[in-house]
């Protein structure tokens, strides 16, 4: 299985990068798994323009770093959405990904073109934050699952971390580290 990670956080090794690399090397344990990351702040991906132009083509006219993303993330067969919270939403970086997906929602729901509709695909969201409050990853759930319903991924349980600030947080929390790796084992295991 490919598992494919989107980095969201302009923080290098910070701790959603952290709960990506303790999942994935959980991940790597199990033979015929490979797994790719993808560090969005080091790339440019223009916001969408809401052009129109991927609703009769099914491809975007913008040309940037984006387009060897939709290949990446149709190769996945596991999609993990890495991202601290910022203002309760997704970091700028992973919003600007999701919404030039647009171009495969056209691909579905416009066209009508299916894509590897009868497999077993998933996508996680690992997602993490400073605060603890209740609501901190209502947003963020929703733009998940409103993404993976449209690369025709299964909805997977997310990875939600609250109370952690300094970028090595959960790197120092033999606690939180362990709920990542019991994660990882479990999605290894399915
Ligand atoms: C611009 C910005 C906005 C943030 N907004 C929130 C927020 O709304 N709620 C919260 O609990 N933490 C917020 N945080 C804190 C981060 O979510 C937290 O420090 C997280 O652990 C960072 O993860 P990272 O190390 O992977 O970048 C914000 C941080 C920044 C830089």
């Amino acid at each position: 299985m490919h598992n494919l990670f989107i980095l969201g956080s302009p923080r290098k090794n910070g701790n959603s990068e952290t709960m990506a690399q303790t999942v994935a090397a959980e991940l790597l344990k199990k033979e015929g798994n490979t797994v790719e990351y993808v560090r969005l702040n080091k790339l440019s991906i223009s916001p969408c323009q809401a052009c129109g132009g991927c609703n009769t083509s099914g491809n975007c006219i913008i040309k940037d770093d984006m387009s060897e993303l939709y290949d990446k993330t149709d190769q996945a067969d596991r999609l993990f959405l890495v991202s601290p919270i910022y203002f309760y939403a997704l970091t700028a970086q992973i919003k600007a990904y999701i919404d030039r997906c647009q171009a495969r929602w056209s691909r579905k729901y416009l066209l009508g073109q299916e894509f590897r509709k009868n497999e077993q695909r998933t996508g996680y969201l690992l997602s993490c934050a400073a605060t603890a409050g209740d609501k901190l990853f209502d947003g963020p759930i929703l733009s998940a699952q409103c993404l993976f319903d449209t690369l025709e991924l299964q909805y997977g349980e997310p990875l939600l971390i609250k109370s952690v600030e300094p970028r090595t947080a959960i790197q120092q929390d033999p606690e939180k580290l362990s709920v990542c790796e019991q994660y990882g084992q479990k999605i290894a295991a399915a």
